[in-house]
Formats: C-alpha cells, sequence, structure tokens
C-alpha cells in the first residue's frame, strides 16, 4: 500500500513516559521549516470518532473490558484514522508523523495482554489497509523511570502493574528486532536535544536533506 502512496508517514512508539510526544512535535516543527506539508497525529484518537473510542479506552471507570474488546477498540479506532485522514494526507504527498500505530497494539495488547500476535497482525492489515509505517522511531527506557514522569492522573492503561508495563517494553524490543530496516530504537533516557538530533538524523537520510 505504501508503495503507491507520494507521501511519507512516520511513527514514535514507546512506553508510558518515554517523551515520544514532545519528540513527535519537535519533528514535526522541524519538518515544517524544511517546507514540508506535515501532518501530526495521535494514536487513538486524532480525529472525532477516534477521539471518541480513545475516551471509552482509557476511561478507568471501563476496568471490566476485556481484552479482545480492548484490541478491537483500538484496532476500530485506528481504521477510521487511516481511512479518513492518513490516506487522504499520504496521497497528497503529505508527511503524517503518528505517536503509536499497529506496533503498539502489538506491544501492549500482545505482547503486553497475552493476545495472539498472529490475530493481531491479520485484522491490523484489515484495519491499517496494509498501511506500514516509513520510519518508525522507538523510544526506550527503563519502565519504572517513564512511569515515575507521569504526574497527571494515570489513565486505565497506565495504571496497570509494572510487571505488564516490563512486557511492553520486551515485546517493543522484540517487534525492533524483527523489523531492523523500519524500527529504530533510540536511548530515551539521554537529553531531549540528543534524542532530536537522533531522529532528525534518520529523517535527514530518508528525505535525503
Ligand atoms: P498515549 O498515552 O501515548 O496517548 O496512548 C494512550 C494509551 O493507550 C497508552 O497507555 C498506550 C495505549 N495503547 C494501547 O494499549 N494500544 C494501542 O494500540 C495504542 C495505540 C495505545
Amino acid at each position: 500500500m505504501a508503495k503507491k502512496l507520494k507521501g511519507i508517514f512516520i511513527t514514535l512508539e514507546g512506553s508510558e513516559g518515554c517523551g515520544k510526544s514532545t519528540q513527535a512535535k519537535l519533528l514535526c516543527s522541524y519538518l515544517k521549516k524544511r517546507k514540508k506539508k506535515v501532518l501530526h497525529l495521535r494514536e487513538p484518537g486524532g480525529i472525532k470518532i477516534s477521539e471518541r473510542i480513545r475516551s471509552i479506552l482509557l476511561d478507568v471507570k471501563n476496568k471490566s473490558m476485556t481484552k479482545e474488546c480492548e484490541v478491537l477498540l483500538y484496532m476500530a479506532a485506528r481504521a477510521q484514522l487511516v481511512d479518513e485522514i492518513v490516506l487522504p494526507a499520504l496521497q497528497k504527498g503529505m508527511v503524517v508523523v503518528c505517536d503509536r500505530f499497529l506496533d503498539s497494539t502489538l506491544a501492549y495488547q500482545g505482547y503486553g495482554c497475552g493476545v495472539d500476535i498472529g490475530f493481531i497482525n491479520i485484522i491490523g492489515k484489515f484495519a491499517t489497509r496494509e498501511l506500514k509505517p516509513h520510519l518508525t522511531f522507538l523510544l526506550d527506557m527503563p519502565t519504572h523511570k517513564g512511569l515515575s514522569r507521569i504526574l497527571q492522573t494515570k489513565d486505565r492503561i497506565e495504571q496497570r502493574s509494572l510487571k505488564y508495563h516490563n512486557k511492553v517494553r520486551r515485546g517493543y524490543l522484540a517487534i525492533a528486532k524483527k523489523n531492523p530496516g523500519r524500527v529504530k530504537v533510540i536511548k530515551a533516557n539521554q537529553s531531549r536535544e540528543k534524542i532530536e538530533d537522533c531522529i532528525r538524523g534518520y529523517v535527514e537520510k530518508l528525505f535525503k536533506i
């Protein structure tokens, strides 16, 4: 799918408190300065329907949500986002920077909750229309450090145990190992500037800037 598109799709991934949202913003401003047409989105969310699904997913009142329901809701939010806004932007030749994508479901629901990885990949293809990021940055840091950075009230997923979040982190590292060309692992416990430089380096290579 991505081969037919003119645009570039970049995703940022990582466990809680890794700083990917800050880095996504910095990357977008950098690309805009380089005269690129940029669209910054987040998952789950980014558009009205998907933001509504996000509220259900993160609401602490929904403690009884099953892992099956959770996977399908993340995929539903993604399907809407891809179709409504990501694909049209990529068709126009824009750069789409997305805070989380399918790798999050593999790490959080697959490696974290034990949902079958093969099944996630199958419904993932359906939800994303087989769209794959050109480049993914995995911001990796010790789980307890990331969790201690969360200052606001923790949402339904953030409230899960340290053991759970460690599984998510290990899952991400396994995904990176399987996809070395696409997924670039960056140590997230270094300075904001160093992380930013590292991301820019990869992006400059991709754009041959
Ligand atoms: P955020 O805090 O990065 O905005 O992401 C929302 C939460 O949703 C975060 O705890 C990670 C979680 N999540 C999943 O569990 N599966 C997914 O597929 C996605 C996109 C996010």
